[in-house]
């Protein structure tokens, strides 16, 4: 180990305008509001409108904001992971196009796709990264236009999901704060349950492909659940074990916002009382790579400087993993 360890030291995020409620999907697929809200816990979610805007746009007003906020110059920046499943495009990188947009030159720059547990799997990327010594101010962004993947005529779909943004910034610090641990996990058997059946180059995209409506999330709902329960709480409940912590220690966790049922689970196998569980489902419905920090940005207010933060996540893949974390400062 270098003595140095990676910070979370800002964050910042982009909401679009638009905000779909469940009495407008009423109108639009067979479900109810009563349907959503106990089995998801979701009220509203925030959707990007406008021809050409894609996860790019969400992504550099988030990074934006962070510059800002932080008071970063964009040509400090050495490093940009840009977490999506929503990429403008094949390629190039929607990290590439992100550090355009935000006026950031000649960064290393790339996208990592671990589908829900990228900011994860990406923030432990960036620790590494900063713990060598020769990446001081990375950003990590994770950014989705959910909306561009989800089917609107399938209730079981699109009932969950939202588009947003936002981003962290990653320093070094020798202070006793940062990222302390991580446990990040895959299972590629997992894809079967949840996944998108055409435009890779298993399947490029056809005449026939769009008439199946094969360009869309697919998802077997039940078992995708029972999986994300018990493998977001075992990772949830090792990374405690391992560093010694009992709930009463734990002042946040941070989970992905999936379902208010798999966090309520998770949360009662760690042990937590629901004020220590972050939740903003209700307003975002599942923004897959942006989940983690839009919590954390909701509850910048709350986090006091030495604070042990638990991060998990669940998704396609499958993926999984948990972060154990100190926070960095105290409210401004
Ligand atoms: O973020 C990445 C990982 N993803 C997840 O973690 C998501 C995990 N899965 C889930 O959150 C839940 O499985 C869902 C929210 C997707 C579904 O909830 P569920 O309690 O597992 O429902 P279900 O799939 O077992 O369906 C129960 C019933 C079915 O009707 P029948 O067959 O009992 O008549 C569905 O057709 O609910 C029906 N249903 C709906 N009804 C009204 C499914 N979607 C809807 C809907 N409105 N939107």
């Amino acid at each position: 180990m270098s003595g140095i360890r990676a910070a979370i030291t800002a964050i910042d995020s982009y909401l679009p305008d638009y905000v779909l409620t469940n009495h407008e999907l009423e109108q639009m697929v067979d479900t109810t509001e009563e349907w959503i809200t106990t089995r998801t816990g979701i009220k509203t979610r925030h959707i990007l409108k406008g021809n050409g805007k894609g996860t790019s746009d969400m992504g550099a007003e988030a990074v934006k904001g962070l510059l800002k906020k932080s008071g970063v110059d964009p040509n400090e920046v050495d490093l940009l992971i840009c977490c999506t499943v929503t990429p403008d495009m094949k390629f190039p990188a929607t990290a590439n196009i992100i550090s355009d947009k935000a006026g950031i030159k000649n960064a290393f720059s790339y996208d990592i796709n671990a589908a829900c547990s990228g900011f994860i799997y990406s923030l432990v990327t960036a620790s590494k990264f900063v713990e060598s010594g020769q990446y001081k101010k990375v950003i990590v962004v994770g950014a989705d236009k959910m909306s561009s993947i989800i089917d609107y005529t399938d209730r079981q779909t699109c009932v969950l999901f939202g588009d947003g943004a936002s981003a962290v910034l990653v320093e070094p610090t020798t202070e006793d704060v940062g990222v302390i641990d991580h446990i990040c996990q895959s299972d590629g058997f997992g894809r079967v349950h949840l996944h998108m059946k055409a435009g890779g180059s298993v399947k490029p995209p056809s005449y026939e492909t769009i008439d199946a409506r094969e360009h869309y999330v697919y998802q077997e709902g039940q078992a995708v659940f029972k999986f994300a329960v018990s493998n977001m709480a075992d990772v949830s409940v090792d990374i405690m074990k391992r560093n010694n912590l009992g709930s009463d220690d734990i002042a946040f966790l941070v989970p992905h916002q999936a379902n208010l049922r798999i966090i309520d689970a998770v949360g009662k196998r760690m042990g937590l009382d629901k004020k220590q569980i972050m939740i903003n489902i209700q307003r975002y419905g599942n923004t897959t790579n942006a989940t983690i920090p839009l919590c954390l940005s909701d509850y910048e207010n709350q986090l006091k400087k030495g604070d042990n933060v638990i991060l998990s996540a669940f998704g396609g893949g499958f993926t999984w993993g948990a972060v154990y974390l100190k926070w960095a400062y105290d409210p401004s």
